[in-house]
């Protein structure tokens, strides 16, 4: 393993939560709703976006990994002649064929964790992969199975430090848990270069998102409902998330 990718290992396992804490969770901390992640009708003009329809040019195959709703796919509706999508939760791939069927594109599903589905979900000219590496504690075989599946290239999009990052304060208020410091775009950066892979970076500003709903992070927090209210005076005194976003494209 490479000094880049044991270091984004070290850093991904200090953000798992700590068993006594889970146990005491009544709730799954984790699972993600698919309803928050149905693709938008009319797609954000984004810097992946754009850097999937240069990749795609007049027609091409796609590949979503941790496509959720779709959204990275979506995008490219248009040019986009077939689209895949992979994920390790069933509940999105019902929700990423449905906007295939509404928006006319054939869509095939497969259902697993990246890598272990690159075989099944084989490949396309164009793989996405937005919002997933932050998830992942072994960088090296996620990226370069991606760099395989594309025959013409990748995308992937993500934040410059972890999704929950901002919350680690609260972490610290309710729980005495520090984390270690998040991962950045730059470590991604790192690992792709011991890959061999020279990608193009894109930092851009993403449209301002609601904030979360206290009740959702009091879940994601391991805490019971009626700590909502303590919750939510908490989040209001500290930072809002950052907006800054990071698109790495590469030609295969
Ligand atoms: C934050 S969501 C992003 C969804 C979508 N790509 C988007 O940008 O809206 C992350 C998704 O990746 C999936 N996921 C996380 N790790 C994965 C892995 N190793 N293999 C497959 N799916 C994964 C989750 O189930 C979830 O649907």
């Amino acid at each position: 393993m490479s000094e880049a990718a044991r270091r984004w290992a070290e850093l991904q396992s200090g953000r798992g939560i700590p068993p006594e804490i889970l146990a005491t969770a009544p709730a799954d901390p984790w699972t993600h709703d698919p309803r928050d992640f149905r693709a938008p009708d009319v797609p954000a003009d984004t810097p992946s976006r754009d850097a999937g329809l240069e990749l795609l040019g007049a027609g091409g195959t796609v590949l979503d990994v941790g496509c959720g709703g779709g959204d990275a796919a979506f995008a490219l509706a248009g040019p986009m002649t077939r689209v895949t999508g992979t994920d390790q939760q069933a509940d999105m791939l019902a929700v990423f064929a449905d906007g295939a069927r509404e928006r006319g594109v054939p869509c095939a599903t497969v259902h697993g964790r990246w890598p272990d589905t690159a075989a099944g979900a084989g490949t396309a000219d164009v793989v996405v992969c937005h919002h997933v590496l932050h998830n992942v504690v072994e960088p090296a075989p996620f990226l370069a199975a991606l760099t395989a599946a594309a025959t013409r290239g990748v995308v992937v999009e993500m934040l410059p430090e972890h999704p929950m990052a901002w919350l680690d304060p609260l972490w610290a208020r309710f729980h005495d848990l520090h984390r270690p410091p998040s991962v950045t775009d730059a470590d991604a950066v790192a690992v792709l270069g011991d890959l061999g892979v020279v990608g193009q970076v894109r930092r851009w500003e993403r449209a301002r998102r609601h904030p979360h709903d206290p009740a959702w992070v009091t879940r994601r927090l391991c805490l019971p409902p009626e700590r909502t209210d303590e919750v939510a005076s908490a989040l209001a005194r500290i930072p809002l998330r950052r907006r800054d976003a990071v698109t790495l494209f590469w030609r295969t």
